[in-house]
C-alpha cells in the first residue's frame, strides 16, 4: 500500500508505527500514516518559516495551522494530537517547506509528550502554559468555586500564532489545574481575546447558568464571535450565529461583556483602532451601538486592546467610580505595551471621563499588559490579572519550551490624592499562603551603604522581600539585589525627583533584544515611612507599594537567583525599620 503512495517511509520512535512521506517536489508534502498513536512530535526550529500544515479527514480539510518545522536544526518539539482519528482517513498536507529540512527525519508518534519543567526561567508560582506560546489572559470567570482562566494560545511553538483559548482552572488563584484547549481556530478565524459571563437568568437562552465566551474571529475582518459552555467550562459550543459584531474598521477587538445593574441590559466594551466602543444587548446575541470613547483622551501612542469597564470603591469614602482599563501597544511609558486606565462615571450608555487631561497608568513596569478582571469574582471582589511582558520583546525572551507568564493576581480598588482618584493593586491575599517562615534581617540604619548577605538558605528564586524603611535623611534610599555572577537590580526611592526606580539594565541575560534593558520608574508619594513588597520569581520581580500607590512588574533573566541585598543612601542616612524574607513554596 505505501508503494505506490510514498517516497519514504519513515520508521519511529514507538515500535511497529510508521508514517509515509511524499514530496511532490514544489514544497508540499504529504503524510500518511500506517499507524496511530496519541501524538505526532513536531520538531521546530523557531528561526524557520511557517509550513502550513492542513489535517484532512476523508480529502477535507479539518484545519490549517502555521508551524515553524525545523529546516536546519530543532529547538524543541510540539505535540500534534491525532488520538480519536482514522488511520485509513487522515492526510497530512505540509506546504512551504523542502525536502531537505531536517524536520522529515525527526517526526515521531508517540504516545506521550514529556511537559517536565526544565527550563531555569520558568516561574515557580507564576502560571505559565505548560508548553508552547502565551499571551493575554482571556475570558476570566468565577463560577462555582473555580476562577477560570483562559489565554491567549499556541498550542505549535513557542512564539506567537495559531490563537486558540488555552484553559486552567484554580480554587486558590496560585495553584492552576490545566485543561484541554477551549476554543480552536474556525472558519471565522483565529481566536482573539476576549471574555466570559455567567448567563445565570438564561437571558441568551443557551441554558440558566451557562459560561458564555466573547471572542474576535480573527479572519480576514476582526468580527466578535460567541460560544457557550453547560459543562463549566470543560467543552464549548460556538454560536451558530456567529459574527455577533461586526465593522469596517480594522483593529476591532477584544470584546469585554458585563451585566449594568442599573439598565438591566449586557454591556460590551471592545477596543477600535485607537478608541473603546460600547454596545449593549438584553440576550447577548443582539448588540446595539452605544457610544465610543477614547478621543483626545490618554496616551495614543499605539492602538488601544483589551478593554475593560468596572466599578470600584474609593477607599476611605462611601463612593463608588467607574473604570476604564485600556491596554496600549505601543506607547507604554517605557516603550511598548503598558495599561492606562480612566476613571469616572458610566450610565449604561456613555463612559465619562473625570480627568481627561491626567493619563494614568495601572503598573510602572515594562511588563503589565493586556490586563483585565475576573468576571463575576466572589465577595465583591474585583482581581485582574496581567500577561507578565511586552510586544517589544515577547517572542525574544529567553525561554523555549514554553514563552510567557502572567502577573500574579490583584485585587483593585480607588483611592483619592490630591484631588484625583487613581488606581491601587495590592498582590491577592491567597498569596501570603505560599509564605514560608519569614527570615528576619531587621532593624538597622544605612549610612552609605550596608549589604545583607544570604537572604535565603537554599534560594531557588522565588521568594517576597518585605521591607519597611523610615527615619529617612537620605536624598535617595537604594537596595540592590544581586547574585555572585556579578548580575544586578537596583531600587531606589528618589526622594528629591519623588520617584521609586529599577534598573534591570545589569540584571541577567538582556542582550535578546535591545529594547529590554530599561530604567522604570514610578511617581511616589513623600510619607515618613515607606512599605513595600517584593515578589521575586525566577525570571520577574514585581514591586508593590505597601499602600499599593504604585507597582512596578519586570522581567529579569538572571544566571543564578539573586541572594544578596546591598542598601545604600545618598545625601544622608535611612533606616531599614524592618525587613522579611520569605521563600515562596507552591
Ligand atoms: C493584545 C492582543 C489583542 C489580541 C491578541 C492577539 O496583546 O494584540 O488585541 O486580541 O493580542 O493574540
Amino acid at each position: 500500500m505505501c508503494v505506490a503512495f510514498c517516497c519514504m517511509v519513515l520508521s519511529v520512535y514507538a515500535t511497529g508505527s510508521d508514517m509515509c512521506i511524499n514530496h511532490l517536489g514544489n514544497g508540499q508534502s504529504l503524510i500518511r500514516f500506517i499507524s496511530i498513536q496519541k501524538y505526532l512530535l513536531l520538531p521546530i526550529e523557531e528561526k524557520a518559516n511557517e509550513a502550513r500544515v492542513s489535517l484532512l479527514v476523508d480529502n477535507q480539510v479539518v484545519n490549517t495551522m502555521n508551524i515553524r518545522l525545523a529546516v536546519d536544526k530543532v529547538d524543541y518539539y510540539v505535540p500534534y494530537e491525532l488520538s480519536g482519528l482514522d488511520v485509513g482517513r487522515v492526510l497530512l498536507d505540509i506546504q512551504g517547506i523542502t525536502e531537505n529540512a531536517v524536520c522529515w527525519n525527526e517526526l515521531k508518534l508517540s504516545t506521550s509528550f514529556d511537559k517536565n519543567n526544565r527550563e531555569p526561567f520558568r516561574p515557580s508560582y507564576h502560571f505559565t502554559p505548560e508548553y508552547g506560546w502565551m499571551n493575554d489572559p482571556n475570558g476570566m470567570v468565577y463560577k462555582d468555586g473555580e476562577y477560570h482562566l483562559f489565554y491567549q494560545y499556541n498550542p505549535y511553538g513557542s512564539v506567537w500564532g495559531n490563537m486558540h483559548w488555552g484553559h486552567a482552572v484554580s480554587r486558590d488563584l496560585v495553584s492552576w489545574e490545566h485543561l484541554p484547549v477551549a476554543l480552536a481556530p474556525d472558519g471565522l478565524g483565529a481566536i482573539f481575546s476576549g471574555s466570559c459571563v455567567v448567563d445565570e437568568n438564561n437571558t441568551a437562552g443557551f441554558g440558566k447558568g451557562a459560561i458564555v465566551a466573547f471572542y474576535t474571529s480573527a479572519g480576514r475582518s476582526q468580527t466578535q464571535s460567541m460560544a457557550y459552555s453547560l459543562d463549566n467550562g470543560r467543552t464549548f459550543q460556538k454560536y451558530a450565529g456567529n459574527p455577533v459584531v461586526t465593522s469596517d474598521i480594522r483593529d476591532f477587538r477584544d470584546p469585554k461583556v458585563s451585566w449594568h445593574e442599573a439598565t438591566q441590559k449586557w454591556i460590551m466594551i471592545l477596543a477600535a483602532g485607537q478608541e473603546m466602543q460600547l454596545y449593549s444587548s438584553p440576550n447577548l446575541k443582539d448588540w446595539t451601538f452605544e457610544s465610543r470613547f477614547g478621543e483626545g483622551q490618554g496616551a495614543h501612542g499605539g492602538v488601544w486592546e483589551c478593554p475593560d469597564l468596572l466599578q470600584l470603591p474609593v477607599k476611605g469614602t462611601d463612593k463608588k467610580k467607574w473604570v476604564l482599563i485600556c491596554n496600549l501597544n505601543p506607547g507604554g511609558p517605557f516603550g511598548g505595551s503598558a495599561t492606562q486606565y480612566f476613571v469616572g462615571e458610566f450610565d449604561g450608555h456613555r463612559f465619562v471621563n473625570e480627568s481627561p487631561k491626567v493619563t494614568k497608568w495601572m503598573d510602572y513596569g515594562k511588563d503589565h499588559y493586556a490586563t483585565v478582571t475576573w468576571s463575576n469574582a466572589p465577595a465583591g471582589r474585583t482581581i485582574a490579572l496581567a500577561w507578565m511582558s511586552n510586544w517589544d520583546y515577547a517572542n525574544q525572551v529567553p525561554t523555549f519550551q514554553y514563552r510567557s507568564a502572567n502577573s500574579v493576581p490583584r485585587d483593585l480598588y480607588l483611592y483619592e490624592q490630591d484631588g484625583q482618584t487613581y488606581l491601587a493593586s495590592v498582590p491577592s491575599g491567597e498569596l501570603l499562603a505560599l509564605r514560608s517562615k519569614p527570615v528576619k534581617k531587621g532593624s538597622f540604619k544605612v549610612n552609605k551603604s550596608r549589604e545583607v548577605k544570604n537572604l535565603l538558605k537554599a534560594n531557588e528564586g522565588a521568594y517576597e522581600i518585605e521591607l519597611k524603611i523610615g527615619d529617612v535623611h537620605a536624598k535617595k534610599c537604594g537596595f540592590q539585589l544581586y547574585n555572585s555572577k556579578g548580575e544586578s537590580v537596583s531600587c531606589v526611592y528618589d526622594l528629591e525627583k519623588k520617584q521609586f526606580l529599577m534598573d534591570r539594565t545589569l540584571s541577567g541575560e538582556t542582550a535578546f533584544s535591545d529594547r529590554f534593558p530599561a530604567v522604570t520608574s514610578a511617581p511616589l508619594t513623600m510619607q515618613d515611612e515607606y512599605a513595600i513588597r517584593l515578589l521575586v520569581d525566577k525570571s520577574s520581580i514585581e514591586v508593590f507599594d505597601g499602600e499599593g500607590r504604585f507597582v512596578m512588574t519586570n522581567l529579569v533573566f538572571p544566571d543564578e537567583p539573586y541572594n544578596h541585598l546591598k542598601f545604600d543612601s545618598e545625601g544622608g542616612s535611612f533606616r531599614v525599620l524592618s525587613m522579611n524574607v520569605y521563600k515562596l513554596n507552591k
